[in-house]
């Protein structure tokens, strides 16, 4: 195993959306964390999505310094989330190591999906961010124009589009509503040009880096498990796209993150 050259890249990074509650990594959390601190990757945001998951993510948070949870349910799992479930999302929510709602949003990717009650999962956790002040994290996929009217609808101004898969003009619509554009490995992908080419309009005040781990492994690691730890890899891809000193992007994105769930060390 080779380490990742701190001499190189010395900036703290810090992985605003990872899956350590996921059954393929919960067995070894430790490991992925200190995998992770040795990229220097030291914050990070364990994002549930269902009820064990939302669980294991306060869990994983309690336990550890610099590990942060959000809790949320799913699009795909909304058909489990009940008037129960949304009380005990309330309470979790009360735990000082939950930074944030989510996963929550719109998913019409797979053909089988209850359109109608993903809509009334994802505007009862927006009404929850905005009754608790919290940022939320949102899941988007093949579903722009219903997410975007429905944060319009709801006047959410503090939200997360993570692991962006969109275009420049999506981007655009949601960074007017006041949005944090989140990119994960996908954004290194050698055909990803719409995410490339969108990932050059968004300021850099504005965007953030995650793994989305387990899934979607930055190059080099494409099609392999992913973890923490390469969020370093999107950091360089990025900054690769973006022409900035990946040191400099690294620290831009962490700030953010700091600053939008409050978790300055
Ligand atoms: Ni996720």
């Amino acid at each position: 195993m080779v380490l990742y050259d701190p001499t190189k890249i010395p900036g703290d990074v810090y992985d605003t959306h990872t899956h350590l509650n996921d059954d393929s990594m919960f067995h070894d959390v430790a490991a992925y964390i200190g995998r992770a601190n040795e990229y220097r990757v030291m914050q990070m945001n364990v994002v549930g999505y269902d009820l064990q998951g939302n669980q294991r993510a306060i869990e994983i948070a309690e336990q550890n310094e610099n590990v942060y949870a959000i809790v949320g349910w799913q699009p795909d799992s909304t058909n489990e989330f009940d008037d129960e479930k949304l009380d005990i999302l309330k309470e979790q929510i009360k735990n000082p190591n939950v930074v944030g709602i989510g996963e929550t949003g719109l998913d019409y990717h797979f053909e089988g999906f209850n359109k109608n009650k993903q809509i009334d999962s994802f505007e009862k956790h927006l009404q929850l961010a905005k009754d608790n002040n919290l940022p939320v994290t949102i899941h988007m996929r093949d579903a722009f124009e219903d997410v975007y009217s429905i944060l319009k609808k709801f006047d959410i101004h503090e939200f997360i589009m993570h692991s962006f898969g969109g275009d420049q003009k999506q981007a655009q619509k949601l960074l007017e509503l006041g949005g944090y554009i989140s990119f994960s490995g996908m954004v290194t992908f050698k055909k990803a040009n719409n995410i490339q080419e969108a990932a050059k309009i968004v300021p850099l005040n504005k965007m953030l880096v995650e793994t989305d781990a387990p899934y979607l492994a930055p190059v080099p690691y494409r099609g392999k498990m992913n973890e923490p730890a390469y969020t370093r890899f999107v950091v360089d891809g990025l900054s690769e796209i973006l022409n900035i000193k990946r040191d400099e992007l690294a620290k831009i994105t962490t700030k953010n993150a700091q600053t939008l769930w409050n978790t300055s060390k």
